[in-house]
C-alpha cells in the first residue's frame, strides 16, 4: 500500500483572477472556414487565388460541367472581383469542406447573387436527390437571392446550380447556412459552438495569433475589413496558408464572445508584421501609423461607442446597438522586441491609454518562456508600465511539471501576465495531467496570473498546421481530448479565494537530462560525412549518413555524460544533421540541431516521455554542400554546451528540479446556502494509486463531496486528432472535517466539498 498523502487546507491567502479561463481562437487549422462558421460551401466568392496556396485556384472546391469561366469584369464589389460565369447548358458544383453533409428535416439557407441577360431560371440541387429548388433571376445587374433547402434525407453530397441551354449566368457569393429554430441562418456551428461553451470561458483572446500580426505587412488583420455584409469583406490570405473568407470577422468575435458569456480580448498587430515574414520583421510605415493608430481606437468605438458614433453604429448594424463593454485590448503577439516594435507599440498604447484609461493593454513577451524576447519584452513591459504582458508556454509535461510554481517568483507589483498560450505538447493523459498540475500553479498565484488561454483550441482532422490541439472535429463528430476535460473542470468550478495548501507525503520525482544511451548522428534529407570523430578523447570510426536511413550511432555513452566532436560536411541533399546523446526511446534525451528544418539556426532541444522540448535557438547562415563544419558537444551533467568551429555556440544549464507530479490546489467559495464550500483540484501523475486524506481547517464537522475524476487510462493513451481515452465520471464522498480518497494512477480529481448536517 502507498503511504497516504496529507492535503491540508488552510486559510483564504487571495482573491483568485476572475477572468482566469478563457479561450484563445485563430484561423487555423480550419479552426473557422470548415470548423466554427457554420457556412457550407467553400470558396463560394470565387476569391481562393493561386498566390496563396499553389493548389489554389478561383474555382478550388468547385466542379464545372459546359462552359464556365472565372470573370473580373463589373464585380459584384471591389473586394470580391472574381465570379463565376456560366453559358447554358452549365453547372458548377460545390463540395464544401470535403462533402456537404446535412440531416433529414433540418432546413438550410442557401443564397447567392446572379446577374443575367435574360430572364433565367436556376436550377439548384443538393446531393443526389436530398433537395432541391429553382431560382428565377431578372435582368439588370447584381440581383440577391435565397431559398431555403429542407433535405428530405440525411446524407452528403454537393451543392450544384445549373444554367439552362440558350442563358448565361454570373454567380457569386453563394452560400448555405444551417438554420437555426428561429428561422435565422447560423452563424456558428453548433456542436462547436457547444463545445467551447461547456468550457464556461471568461474571456475569447482573437483573431491570432500569428494571424493578427500577419505575415508580411500587406498581411495584417486589419479589423475593418471583416465587418459589414460578407460578401464586402476584404478577404486574404491566411498566415497559415489558406484562405480567410473572414466571415467570421471582428462582428462576429463579438457574438461569439457574448453568446459563450466572455469578454473579448482582441489583438491587434503592434504597428510590426510577424518577424518570420520574408525579410523578418517589418514596421507599418511612419506615413501610415497616424492612421493605423486611428484604426485601433476606432476599434474600441466599434466595442463600446453608443449607436450614435460613426463605429458604434456599424456595430448596430450588425445587429447590435448595446456596447459590448470591451475590457481588454491585447497589443501584439510574439513579437520580436526591437527598436520599430517598441516605436510602434509604445505610440498605439500612449493613444490607447490616453483616450480609454478604462482598457486593459496587453503587452507581449516572444514566443517562449526564456530567451531574448522573453527577457527583452519584460524589460520593455516593465520600464513603460506595461498593465499585462502576454507570456506563451508550450512546453511537454516534464517541463509544466518543474515549473508549477514559476509564478510565485513572479513580482505581484510588476505587469500581470496573461499565459496567451500553452499546452503540454501532446494529445495524451500525460499531458493533460501536467497541464492540470500546471494550472493549479497558475490559479493559486493571482496577484501574478490574471488570464490564460491553451492553445490551439480546433483542428479539423486531417487539416492541421499545428497540433496539439484541445478540440478536433471532422464534418460531423466533435473528438474532446483529455486536456479539453481538464479545461472544463477548471472553467466550470471556480472559486472566489485562493486557499494555502500544504502537501505531505509526496515523493520527489527526477529524472537524468539524459539517460544512458547513444550519440547517434541523423540526416533526413542529406548525406552528410562525419569524420575525426572524437569521443570522450578517444577517435572513433567515421561514418556518412544517407538520406531517408535512421543515422547511425558514433559512440554508447552514460547517463547525463558525453563530450564528442567531429566535422560534418554535407556532400549532397538538403538542411543538416541532428545528434542525439542518450537513449533511443521516449524517456530522456538531448538533441542539437544543426541547419535542420530550413538550414538556418541552431536548436537544442531536450526530450522527455516522447516529447521534444524546445530549449535554444541561435541563428547560423546557411549550409552549404562541401562546406566543413567542426562541431564538439559536451553534456556534463545538467550543463550542454555546444562549440562549432571553435567557438562556444549554446552554453545552457539544463533543469534538474523536481518534477511535481502530484499536486493539490484548493480554492473557496460561497455556497448557495450562504455557507462556504471548497474546490479542491488533485493531480496524481504517477504509476501508483495515492490514498489521499485533504482537510478542510475551516469546516469542522461533517462534509459532503462532489468528486468530478478524470482516469483510468496510461500516460501515453491519447492521440492527436483522437477523442481522449478516457471521460471523466462523478463520484460523491462524505468525511467529517474533510474527505478520504484513492488518487488511480494518471488522474486528475476536482471536488467540490461542502459542509453537510
Ligand atoms: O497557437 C498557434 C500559434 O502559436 C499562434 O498563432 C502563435 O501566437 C504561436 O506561435
Amino acid at each position: 500500500m502507498n503511504d497516504r498523502i496529507a492535503v491540508r487546507v488552510g486559510a483564504a491567502t487571495a482573491d483568485t483572477a476572475p477572468d482566469l479561463w478563457g479561450l484563445f481562437i485563430e484561423d487555423l487549422n480550419d479552426a473557422l472556414d470548415g470548423g466554427l462558421n457554420a457556412e457550407l460551401i467553400r470558396n463560394g466568392d470565387f476569391e481562393f487565388d493561386p498566390s496563396e496556396r499553389n493548389d489554389f485556384h478561383h474555382l478550388t472546391g468547385w466542379a464545372t460541367e459546359g462552359p464556365v469561366q472565372v470573370r473580373t469584369g463589373s464585380p459584384l464589389h471591389p473586394n470580391n472581383r472574381h465570379y463565376a460565369s456560366l453559358i447554358g447548358p452549365a453547372a458548377i458544383a460545390n463540395s464544401g469542406w470535403y462533402g456537404i453533409s446535412v440531416t433529414k428535416g433540418k432546413r438550410l439557407r442557401l443564397s447567392l447573387f446572379a446577374r443575367v441577360t435574360e430572364q433565367t431560371r436556376l436550377a439548384v440541387t443538393l446531393g443526389n436527390g436530398l433537395a432541391s429548388t429553382d431560382l428565377d433571376v431578372e435582368p439588370g445587374g447584381w440581383h440577391y437571392l435565397e431559398a431555403d433547402l429542407a433535405p428530405t434525407a440525411t446524407g452528403c453530397g454537393e451543392l450544384r446550380i445549373a444554367v439552362p441551354a440558350g442563358a448565361d449566368a454570373d454567380l457569386d457569393a453563394v452560400t448555405l447556412r444551417p438554420l437555426a429554430d428561429d428561422g435565422s441562418p447560423l452563424t456558428f456551428r453548433p456542436d462547436l459552438l457547444q463545445a467551447l461553451k461547456d468550457l464556461a470561458p471568461s474571456f475569447i483572446r482573437f483573431p491570432g495569433g500569428c494571424l493578427a500580426h500577419g505575415y508580411g505587412l500587406g498581411n495584417i488583420y486589419h479589423w475593418k475589413d471583416t465587418i459589414g455584409p460578407r460578401w464586402r469583406r476584404a478577404q486574404t490570405r491566411n498566415i497559415w496558408a489558406y484562405h480567410q473568407s473572414r466571415q467570421i470577422g471582428y462582428g462576429e468575435y463579438f457574438e461569439l464572445c457574448e453568446a459563450l458569456g466572455a469578454t473579448a480580448i482582441p489583438i491587434v498587430a503592434a504597428g510590426v508584421c510577424c518577424q518570420n515574414s520574408p525579410g523578418g520583421q517589418h514596421a507599418i510605415p511612419e506615413s501610415q501609423m497616424k492612421d493605423y493608430i486611428q484604426d485601433v481606437l476606432d476599434l474600441i468605438e466599434f466595442a463600446n461607442g453608443g449607436p450614435e458614433t460613426r463605429w458604434g453604429a456599424k456595430r448596430a448594424e450588425h445587429g447590435h446597438p448595446e456596447p459590448y463593454g470591451l475590457r481588454y485590448l491585447g497589443l501584439g503577439n510574439e513579437d520580436e522586441i526591437t527598436d520599430a516594435f517598441r516605436n510602434r507599440y509604445a505610440r498605439i498604447e500612449d493613444a490607447v491609454r490616453e483616450a480609454h484609461p478604462e482598457i486593459t493593454v496587453i503587452g507581449t513577451s516572444g514566443p517562449c518562456t526564456t530567451g531574448p524576447d522573453f527577457e527583452a519584452g519584460w524589460q520593455y513591459a516593465r520600464e513603460r508600465g506595461v498593465a499585462m504582458v502576454d507570456e506563451h508556454g508550450y512546453q511537454n509535461p516534464r517541463w509544466l511539471h518543474q515549473n508549477l510554481d514559476r509564478y510565485a517568483a513572479y513580482d505581484p507589483d510588476g505587469p500581470k501576465v496573461y499565459l496567451g498560450e500553452y499546452a503540454g505538447c501532446s494529445s495524451t493523459v500525460r499531458s493533460a495531467l501536467a497541464e492540470a498540475a500546471y494550472m493549479i500553479g497558475l490559479e493559486r498565484n493571482p496577484d501574478v496570473v490574471r488570464l490564460a488561454s491553451y492553445a490551439p483550441l480546433l483542428a479539423r482532422v486531417g487539416h492541421s498546421q499545428w497540433t496539439p490541439d484541445l478540440i478536433y472535429f471532422t464534418a460531423d463528430e466533435v473528438r474532446l481530448t483529455a486536456s479539453y476535460y481538464v479545461q472544463r473542470a477548471f472553467g466550470t468550478e471556480r472559486g472566489e479565494r485562493v486557499r494555502a495548501v500544504e502537501l505531505e507525503g509526496v515523493v520527489p520525482w527526477t529524472r537524468p537530462v539524459a539517460g544512458t544511451g547513444e550519440a547517434h548522428v541523423h540526416s533526413p534529407r542529406a548525406t552528410v560525412a562525419f569524420s575525426d570523430v572524437v569521443f570522450d578523447g578517444r577517435p572513433v570510426p567515421d561514418y556518412a549518413t544517407v538520406p531517408g536511413i535512421d543515422g547511425a550511432v558514433l559512440a554508447a555513452i552514460g547517463p547525463d555524460a558525453a563530450d564528442i566532436e567531429f566535422t560534418a560536411v554535407r556532400r549532397d541533399g538538403s538542411d543538416g544533421f541532428s545528434l542525439r546523446l542518450g537513449p533511443d526511446d521516449p524517456s530522456s534525451s538531448v538533441k542539437f540541431n544543426f541547419c535542420m528544418g530550413g538550414n538556418r539556426n541552431t536548436v537544442v532541444f531536450r526530450r522527455d516521455d516522447g516529447i521534444d522540448n524546445w530549449e535554444a535557438t541561435r541563428p547560423w547562415p546557411e549550409w552549404g554542400d562541401g562546406v566543413p563544419v567542426r562541431v564538439r558537444v559536451r553534456l556534463d551533467g545538467p550543463r550542454l554546451r555546444v562549440w562549432v568551429d571553435g567557438e562556444l555556440h549554446h552554453d545552457l544549464e539544463l533543469d534538474t528540479r523536481p518534477e511535481h507530479r502530484v499536486a493539490a490546489g484548493a480554492l473557496s467559495r460561497t455556497a448557495a446556502d450562504g455557507g462556504t464550500e471548497y474546490v479542491v483540484r488533485l493531480v496524481n501523475a504517477e504509476d501508483t494509486e495515492k490514498p489521499v486524506r485533504v482537510d478542510l481547517d475551516d469546516a469542522p464537522g461533517p462534509v459532503a463531496a462532489d468528486i468530478e475524476l478524470l482516469a483510468g487510462a496510461g500516460p501515453d493513451e491519447g492521440a492527436l486528432f483522437e477523442a481522449s481515452p478516457i471521460r471523466p465520471v462523478t463520484e460523491k464522498a462524505k468525511g467529517e472535517n474533510g474527505i478520504d480518497l484513492i488518487l488511480p494512477p494518471w488522474s486528475f480529481a476536482s471536488a467540490i466539498v461542502r459542509p453537510s448536517a
